[in-house]
């Protein structure tokens, strides 16, 4: 969507519908005064949020992945040694009349067009200045010494110990290296995943679900040597798959991503190890499972003055949104050893692996790092722009990651028509999630299931009395078969996987 307008008119329908069909309400709280950067998950959303973290989770294990779980409170030390008491922080504007604060960066980008979120403190008073970018509530001039906001969100544990939310997974996912290392029998590399929530207390959030306070990522962790980065098992049988690679390059002089092999891109020095290109692939190929078109996807390699403080190298998964155009939804980061470093130097212990050669080593760390907040708002945004069939409001979701997989209704409120659904339900509930609806015409029951994204709806009706068959309805092409309700568990299983066949 090349239009301003047009795109933020879709931002404001989407929130919209997304709150009136049960997938995301909030800012909350709404009962009382919301407060921006937090959303709840509705009782459509949420089933639909477990799907996602689901195949995420499904990828990772079964690609060898542990996960684990550490509390989200977690001790100021922690934050000293991971660095980012010292460095995570947004750099904010404060308004010479009417006092309010901003994030410079993000007012420079509204008001400019100019991507300013590498830029140095004193690059953004210059561009502040020189495009006279002004407060968006008063229109007043700023005060040009740029300040420091820390995101972290403070707490404390019982009377007077300091401790944050943390702001990533990833920190506390390493902090049992020691444990790992002893059930991995120190053999490396070793791969663990958490999936949990974080916090960032953003200045001024906006965006929607793409910019909260309060969110849920799902970030793995591989830990190797140096030898094994550049040498990975598991590379050889993926070398030849292709990613749309970005690279600074690129980037500079206005060029369009690249379909590259990762063997390609290793030999044209895009990316730097077989460890890393392999990661990136298995995001690529999570998004890919979740149903995100190709064409929406591109790999965009960091800036050099852009990277976090913790990583060599970065490249952002991007997805293409109707809403708010490309959009960071994983980062996939070399953190080299700085964290495993600065927590064995913080914590006095020894975070080391002794090798089969006798060396000791302090791992490598490969992080890739997912939202699920994200990916979720992604596959919404996609299928609301497609919504709009001449006759009826569809979401033709993937089925993988609808909320509800099938709708059962009666044809009608009498003649036992709803006693025979409950008996199918039961055999339904066994496997799948399912809609039960008797109220209202059955073609408003259809569209109220076809506004929430339900791939198959089946309807009990006289026939079903008498011969054991019921209706099963495709959502996107409105094909209908006859199916023996002894079959039933079996064909749905088969057209989840699949696809529908008539
Ligand atoms: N762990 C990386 C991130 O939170 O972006």
């Amino acid at each position: 969507m090349a239009n301003v307008k047009e795109r933020q008119q879709f931002q404001i329908e989407l929130a919209k519908y997304l709150a009136e069909k049960d997938f995301i309400y909030g800012p909350e709280p709404e009962l009382y005064s919301p407060v921006a950067g937090f959303y709840s998950y509705g009782l459509i959303g949420k089933a639909m949020k477990n799907k996602v973290e689901d195949a995420i989770r499904k990828v990772f294990t079964n690609n060898g992945f542990f996960e684990m779980e550490f509390p989200i409170v977690t001790p100021e030390i922690v934050w000293k040694a991971s660095g980012h008491l010292d460095s995570f922080n947004d750099p904010v504007v404060i308004c010479s009349k009417c006092k309010g604060s901003f994030r410079a960066d993000k007012l420079i980008e509204e008001q400019t067009g100019i991507e300013a979120d590498s830029f140095s403190d004193e690059k953004l008073a210059a561009t502040i200045k020189d495009k006279n970018v002004n407060c968006p509530s008063c229109k007043g001039r700023f005060n040009l010494e740029i300040q420091r906001h820390p995101l972290m969100m403070k707490t404390t544990i019982g009377t007077d110990t300091i401790a944050y939310n943390r702001p990533e997974t990833a920190t506390t996912t390493y902090l049992p290296f020691k444990r790992y290392a002893n059930f991995f029998r120190g053999k490396l590399p070793f791969t663990v995943f958490q999936i949990g929530k974080a916090f960032r207390n953003e200045i001024s959030p906006r965006q929607h679900l793409l910019r909260q306070r309060e969110f849920t990522q799902a970030e793995a962790q591989i830990f190797l040597s140096k030898e094994q980065k550049k040498n990975f098992d598991l590379f050889e049988s993926a070398k030849n798959d292709e990613l749309p690679l970005w690279t600074e390059e690129s980037q500079k002089k206005d060029k369009k991503p690249e379909m590259t092999s990762l063997a390609d891109a290793l030999k044209k020095k895009y990316l730097k190890n077989q460890a890393y290109a392999w990661s990136m692939n298995l995001a690529y190929n999570i998004f890919l499972s979740i149903g995100i078109p190709k064409e929406r996807i591109r790999f965009r390699q960091h800036h050099t003055d852009e990277k976090a403080f913790y990583a060599d190298d970065a490249w952002d998964l991007e997805i293409e949104l109707n809403s708010f155009g490309w959009t960071e939804c994983c980062g996939v980061h070399d953190r080299a050893t700085y964290d495993l470093t600065q927590h064995a130097k913080f914590s006095k212990q020894d975070l080391s692996i002794r090798q089969e050669s006798g060396e000791k080593i302090v791992p490598d760390v490969i992080e890739i790092a997912f939202g699920i907040d994200r990916p979720f708002f992604a596959l919404l945004d996609l299928a609301f722009f497609r919504r709009d069939d001449a006759k009826r409001t569809v979401l033709s979701l993937p089925t993988n990651i609808a909320p509800i997989e099938v709708g059962l209704l009666p044809l009608v409120k009498k003649d036992d028509l709803p006693a025979k659904a409950i008996e199918i339900k039961k055999l339904l509930d066994t496997q799948f999630r399912v809609y039960f609806d008797v109220s209202g015409s059955i073609g408003k029951r259809y569209s109220r299931l076809d506004a929430i994204g339900v791939p198959y709806c089946i309807t009990v009706d006289h026939q079903t009395l008498e011969d054991e068959t019921v209706t099963l309805r495709e959502r996107d092409t409105l094909k209908q078969i006859r199916v023996q309700v002894s079959k039933l568990n079996a064909k749905l299983s088969e057209f989840l996987v699949n696809g529908f066949k008539e």
